[in-house]
Formats: C-alpha cells, sequence, structure tokens
C-alpha cells in the first residue's frame, strides 16, 4: 500500500450555541494518496464542507478530538502560521462560487501572481508570466488578455477555472474541491470535471472531491466516502460501491439518480431529511429514514466495520 499523503483519524468538531454544544462531524475517518482521488459525497448538512474546512484548519467550528496528519504532520496541533503557510502551497481548496474567493478590486492575472509571489518567492515578472501558464493549461483562451482582466468580466465556468489556475500555481500536493461544479451548467461542469482528472494524472495531486452529485463521484473517483450525519457510513473503491452499494443510506443515494428511461414521479429516493445537529436520533443516525430498521437500530449505535477488501460499512444488518 502507498503512503497516505492525509490521514483523518477520529476527527470530531463541534459549534458552540445557544443550546450547548453541537457535534457536526463525529469521529470521521479517512486518507487520501498521492494522486488518489476520494470523494466525500452525501446530502447537504452531513458534515462534508466542516470536514474539509477543518483540514486547512478554516473551520469556525472548534476540533475536539482526532487527528489529521499531513505528511506524517498533524494539522490539529500546526501553529496558525505554519498552517497558512502550508495553504495554496501543499494544500490547496477550491470552492462552489469562485466569485466569494476572487477579490473584484485585483485582475486575474495580479491574484494568480500575488500566490505564486508569497509561496515560491517568485518576482514580479516571473509570476506573471507564470500566472498565464496556469491559465492555459486550465484551457482559458487567450490567457495573456484574460490575466488582465477582473473577476466580474469572466463567465462562471471561466471564474471556477481560475480558480484552479490559482489552486494548483504552486502545484500543491492536496486539492480540495468542495463543490466544485454545483453551481456550473452541465455542459461547463463536464468541462471542470475532465480538467481535473487530467490535472491528477499531470500533477499526481491527491484530491478530496465534495460533492452531494454521485453523478460527479462517478466521474471522477478513484474511492468514496459517503457520509450521514457527521458520520462515515460508507467506503469503498469507486468501483464497488456502485457495482455493490451495502448501506441502506448509499443505495437510496443511488436509486435517487435519475435514470434516462424513468419517468420524474417513478424516482427512487431516500424519505425525509438529514436531521439537525441538536435533534440527532439516538442508535444509528439514519435508522428514522432507513427502510431496513429494527429494534436494535433504534438502541445502539453501530461502528463502522470492514466488510471486503477497502469496504467499510456502518450498519447493523448486512
Ligand atoms: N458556523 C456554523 N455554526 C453552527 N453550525 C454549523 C456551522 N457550519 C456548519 N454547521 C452545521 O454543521 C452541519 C454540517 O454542515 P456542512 O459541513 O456545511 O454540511 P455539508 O457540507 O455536508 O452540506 C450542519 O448541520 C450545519 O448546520
Ligand atoms: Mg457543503
Amino acid at each position: 500500500m502507498k503512503d497516505a499523503l492525509l490521514e483523518v483519524e477520529d476527527l470530531k468538531v463541534r459549534f458552540k450555541t445557544d443550546d450547548g454544544y453541537v457535534t457536526t462531524v463525529n469521529g470521521v475517518s479517512f486518507s487520501v494518496n498521492e494522486g488518489e482521488t476520494v470523494a466525500v459525497v452525501g446530502e447537504s448538512g452531513c458534515g462534508k464542507s466542516v470536514t474539509s474546512l477543518s483540514i486547512l484548519g478554516l473551520t469556525p467550528g472548534e476540533i475536539y478530538n482526532g487527528e489529521i496528519k499531513f505528511n506524517g504532520k498533524d494539522l490539529t496541533k500546526m501553529k496558525k502560521g505554519e498552517l497558512r503557510r502550508l495553504r495554496g502551497k501543499e494544500i490547496s481548496m477550491i470552492f462552489q462560487e469562485p466569485m466569494s474567493s476572487l477579490n473584484p478590486v485585483f485582475t486575474i492575472g495580479n491574484q494568480i501572481s500575488e500566490v505564486i509571489m508569497l509561496h515560491k518567492g517568485a518576482n514580479k515578472r516571473q509570476a506573471f508570466d507564470k500566472s498565464v501558464e496556469m491559465l492555459k493549461i486550465v484551457g482559458i483562451p487567450d490567457a495573456q488578455k484574460v490575466a488582465k482582466r477582473y473577476p466580474h468580466q469572466l463567465s462562471g465556468g471561466m471564474r471556477q477555472r481560475v480558480m484552479i489556475a490559482m489552486a494548483l500555481s504552486c502545484n500543491p500536493k492536496l486539492l480540495i474541491a468542495d463543490e466544485p461544479t454545483t453551481a456550473l451548467d452541465v455542459t461547463i461542469q463536464a468541462q471542470i470535471l475532465e480538467l481535473i482528472k487530467k490535472l491528477k494524472i499531470e500533477f499526481n495531486t491527491g484530491i478530496i472531491m465534495i460533492t452531494h452529485d454521485l453523478g460527479v463521484v462517478a466521474e471522477v473517483a478513484d474511492r468514496v466516502v459517503v457520509m450521514y450525519a457527521g458520520e462515515v457510513v460508507e467506503e469503498a473503491p469507486v468501483y464497488e460501491l456502485f457495482k455493490n452499494p451495502t448501506h441502506p443510506y448509499t443505495k437510496g443515494l443511488l436509486s435517487s439518480i435519475p435514470q434516462i428511461d424513468q419517468v420524474v414521479e417513478e424516482l427512487g429516493s431516500i424519505i425525509g431529511s438529514v436531521p439537525i445537529p441538536k435533534e440527532m436520533p439516538i442508535g444509528c443516525k439514519f435508522h428514522p429514514r432507513c427502510p431496513i430498521a429494527t429494534d436494535i437500530c433504534r438502541t445502539s449505535h453501530p461502528s463502522i466495520e470492514q466488510i471486503g477488501l477497502d469496504h467499510k460499512i456502518r450498519c447493523f444488518h448486512v
């Protein structure tokens, strides 16, 4: 087995609210190898973003348990300054809405240059040339011209390419992409996913792809981590997950993918919604929505178990 680039081990994150603490990430473990794309999938509110922001030390919540090891070093114990130097250089992140991460008052070229000068110690000229080169790599036509434009002068798809160019400008070892294509139309989405796949091969970047969309998972992932209510409920290589989904939640997610020959009213899907943290059910957190729940599910909390090579699941009924 390859050495893991990132190892998240028993991560717990809580938020202080008027009613006391609520834990929204509750014992999450997974790892990412070099050049591997791990998809983290689950409905909205399952804790995907809180998990990924924790890796970068950017979550507004409090990490109160666990380790996040990057190349063997625990990021949760790192000083703020040290972590800041790592961000953008060794670990980069792209978000759903690139406009919120781009500065409206600087040109595209200046913003990418800034990152390169900060982390690579390049001078202005070198950094600008490298920015243009990165814009070309992510498939932006007329890169020289685009580098002189401002974010609002570009389309959503172009802005997302710019974000990716910026995220990759220092050859990070790990790229965290949180719903990077959710706000884009299907054609552009396909192009961006194609680009991410290409970059992974070219730079051997480890990627965490966060998404609620199993179509995206099928497209880019090597391995899949399924999250529900702050926990990992299933983990498997992508081929195995689609061929042999085992957790009732995973099965539900898979049956909610529209099939070409299905009429809309017949869509299979999971009844109900993700519980809010302060109303977390006891026992298995999925039991109120689970079609096969029994007494034990209502009273006991299942632990995650290995059920095959690289295949883990958290369910009493395997
Ligand atoms: N700043 C915050 N304060 C309090 N609760 C939060 C905060 N950010 C996220 N949460 C809660 O944490 C849970 C997980 O959220 P999130 O990680 O954003 O879900 P996902 O990315 O899977 O949609 C949700 O219940 C959300 O309400
Ligand atoms: Mg999210």
